[in-house]
């Protein structure tokens, strides 16, 4: 019998869809009614522990080990830079990480104050306008980002945007493009070498099973994006 292995996954808008691939990928079970409050699930029948975690907490469980694999979006990786692999894009939650502003408001060429910027993601940011040579004070926040500019606590903010409804609904522009951001499957480098048969089987699968889901005829020939 192979070894158990553990998956943290991220609960939010991607647990839906992650549980899904893990059911097409042949993992049968997985499934959380949305009232569920427990925070481990048990499924002996793979061998494999899933943890719903926050999803800024996946990589550090993943990278000290408490779990062998997780699931959580580029986003959270390219702010946190943890010390895993990253071996499959599952191409789900697929969204953009955006500086954005107050619809009609100045362009940040033309500006010559410090800018404020208001985000999630103070490492990302704090990179990009470094990167431009602009100086920027960062206004750290955990969610809510957009409301940050309309009551005059930033001129700018930095966060995602997938349908660019709520950036609609609070009179804001898309400004500039920093990143694109997907769900990646993420492995804890000791876990690979130690359980390297089943960590393997599971990385297996799920490739197949993305491969299949991009392709246009279910072909298996999938196209990556
Ligand atoms: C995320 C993100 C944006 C919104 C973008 O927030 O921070 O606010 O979704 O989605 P949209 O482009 O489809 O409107 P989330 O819902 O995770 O809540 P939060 O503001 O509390 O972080």
């Amino acid at each position: 019998m192979s070894e158990g292995i553990t998956i943290a996954l991220s609960k939010g808008k991607l647990l839906s869809p992650t549980l899904l691939l893990f059911r097409q990928a042949g993992y049968s079970g997985y499934y959380v009614q949305e009232d569920d409050r427990r925070l481990i699930l048990e499924y002996p029948e793979h061998g494999h522990r899933v943890l719903i975690v926050r999803p800024s907490d996946v990589p550090v469980y993943v990278e000290y080990g408490a779990a062998d694999l997780g699931v959580v979006g580029k986003d959270v990786l390219l702010e946190q830079s943890p010390d895993v692999y990253e071996p499959v894009d599952l191409g789900l939650g697929v969204c953009k990480l955006v500086v954005a502003k107050p619809n009609g408001q100045t362009p940040i060429q033309r500006l010559s104050s410090k800018l404020r910027i208001a985000t999630k993601y103070p490492n990302i940011t704090e990179r990009y306008f470094n990167q431009q040579g602009l100086p920027v004070e960062l206004i750290k926040l955990y969610g809510s980002i957009e409301l940050a500019p309309l009551v005059g606590l930033a001129d700018r903010i930095v966060d995602l945007v997938e349908t660019g409804k709520t950036l609609k609904a609070n009179n804001l522009v898309e400004e500039e493009i920093i990143a694109w951001s997907s769900a990646r499957l993420i492995v804890n480098r000791a876990s690979l070498k130690m359980k390297h048969a089943t960590m393997t089987e599971v990385l297996t699968r799920i490739k197949k099973q993305v491969m299949t889901n991009q392709s246009p005829k279910g072909t298996g020939k999938g196209v990556r994006r």
